[in-house]
């Protein structure tokens, strides 16, 4: 493409460090598409003739079909998928393949391709994200009454329900989704025609290709349209805290299945085997899914690296943002798929949660609570007494709820025996209604919330 200047070829090892098309062939479609609208706006500016374009249409589009097919032969001499397609091109239909290139340059084709390919990707994390929160919205229904131990240090806090704990994810997720929207407008604007780095002299419209192309208007400078990779960037950032969420739910699943806890059981379709120990299930479909945030996260940090020092305009450097961003992207969609399997298939052993739930002096804060509101006690003193209750439990080897009253009154006299209705777990969980609570009622009307807002988005 530049044999002008040049005497000889290039070092095998030079085209080996400088082809992209191995990993950019993944966006010929982008690629396609951006040209095919670049042409149809040069016939419009009067800057190629209706032949001509005609004919470079029908061009790109039999070159599409044939990657579509695997009849494609890529070449590593022609470096990336831009040269692939438009040498393609010219051997289809000759000398008007030569004139695609008018106005442009491969610096603004790249920016243009890659911001369609991550667009079309958020289109694609927010479906499957939204996917996974109606299926957490329906396990939260179902266990809206399900008492498990809520944790804080992993140590048994109070009770709440399977399905607050579910909606907890839920929110996370949403937030997620309006994280990607976010990215996903802010990074709408074309950069095709703004050239290799300084625009271009041809009375080119840009609003026209950018239109056609779904962004919402074209960037308005053309060092900025070329030179910066910050809208992979916020993708990648976005991903990264999306699939920390999903570690940590992983990780709770992971701790869940254990024969100690057996809160939940993950389906066959899920688990593993041991080759050796017969008995084994082994949780590895959650494990890789809270282990993948480390690559996402790891092409944040690469590509970050990658783009900070480098000066405006382009630079080959910028080459390195795909690989990384790719893997990414096909982490991030695998265990998304991956959770929503999983949630779907997940067996709840709702027994083993509420006893669970029982244990550790969960209700010790209702017992507070209860001498603040019946015995007038200020609540630091509540709790000090509810402290001394637990000790005398714990003495005893029994729970708060099996403590006599002749037990408690010797704690303070002030306690009698309508205490032991806010002793049972489910008593406690049914009284958290303040908003945004744990109370099944609560939880109910979440949910309810929730499906009401993904059905309608
Ligand atoms: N393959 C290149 C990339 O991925 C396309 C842009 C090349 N531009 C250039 N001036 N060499 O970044």
């Amino acid at each position: 493409m530049w044999g002008g200047r040049f005497a000889s070829g290039p070092d095998a090892i030079m085209e080996e460090i400088n082809a992209s098309i191995d990993f950019d062939k993944r966006f010929y479609k982008q690629d396609i598409e951006g040209s095919k609208a670049h042409a149809t706006m040069l016939e419009a500016a009067g800057i190629l003739t209706k032949e001509d374009k005609d004919a470079i249409i029908k061009g790109l589009d039999q070159v599409r079909s044939e990657i579509d097919a695997g009849s494609f032969t890529f070449s590593r001499a022609l470096e990336d998928i831009h040269m692939n397609v438009e040498a393609r091109l010219k051997d289809l239909i000759g000398e008007p393949a030569g004139r695609l290139h008018t106005g442009r340059s491969r610096n603004d084709q790249v920016a243009t391709d890659f911001k369609l390919y991550v667009r079309d990707t958020i289109d694609m994390f927010i479906g499957q994200i939204k996917t996974l929160q109606l299926e957490m919205v329906k396990r939260a229904e179902e266990e809206a009454d399900t008492v498990m131990p809520g944790f804080t240090h992993l140590q048994s806090a109070q009770p709440v329900t399977f399905g607050h704990h579910m909606l907890a994810y839920v929110e996370m997720l949403g937030r997620d989704v309006s994280r990607f929207y976010g990215a996903r407008k802010r990074l709408n604007e074309c950069p095709l025609g703004s050239a290799a780095l300084a625009g271009t002299s041809f009375p080119i419209d840009r609003e026209m290709t950018a239109g056609a192309l779904g962004f919402e208007r074209p960037t308005a400078n053309s060092l900025d349209a070329v030179a910066d990779r910050d809208f992979v960037l916020e993708a990648l950032s976005c991903a990264s805290i999306c699939a920390m969420h999903l570690s940590r739910l992983s990780e709770e699943l992971v701790i869940w299945s254990t024969a100690q806890f057996r809160f939940v059981t993950l389906s066959d379709k899920f688990s593993t085997g041991s080759s050796i120990m017969p008995q084994k299930r082994n949780p590895d479909a959650a494990e890789l899914i809270r282990a993948k945030i480390g690559r996402i996260m790891g092409a944040l940090t690469s590509l970050m690296i990658v783009m900070k020092g480098l000066p405006l305009a382009y630079s080959k450097d910028m080459q390195e943002d795909k690989e990384v961003a790719f893997d990414a992207f096909d982490s991030l969609g695998l265990a998304l798929a991956a959770m929503t399997g999983m949630i779907n298939d997940l067996k709840v052993n709702r027994e083993a949660m509420r006893d669970a739930a029982g244990s550790g002096f969960s209700t010790a804060t209702d017992l507070a609570d209860w001498l603040v509101r019946e015995a007038n006690v200020p609540f630091r003193d509540a709790h000090h007494i509810t402290g001394a209750a637990v000790a005398k439990a714990e003495e005893k080897g029994c729970d708060l709820d099996g403590l006599t009253i002749e037990d408690l009154k010797e704690v303070d006299e002030r306690i009698d025996s309508r205490v032991f209705k806010v002793l049972s777990v489910e008593n406690s969980v049914k009284s958290r209604t303040s908003y945004g609570g744990t109370s099944p009622k609560n939880v109910r009307e979440q949910a309810a919330r929730w499906k009401e807002q993904l059905a309608s988005s």
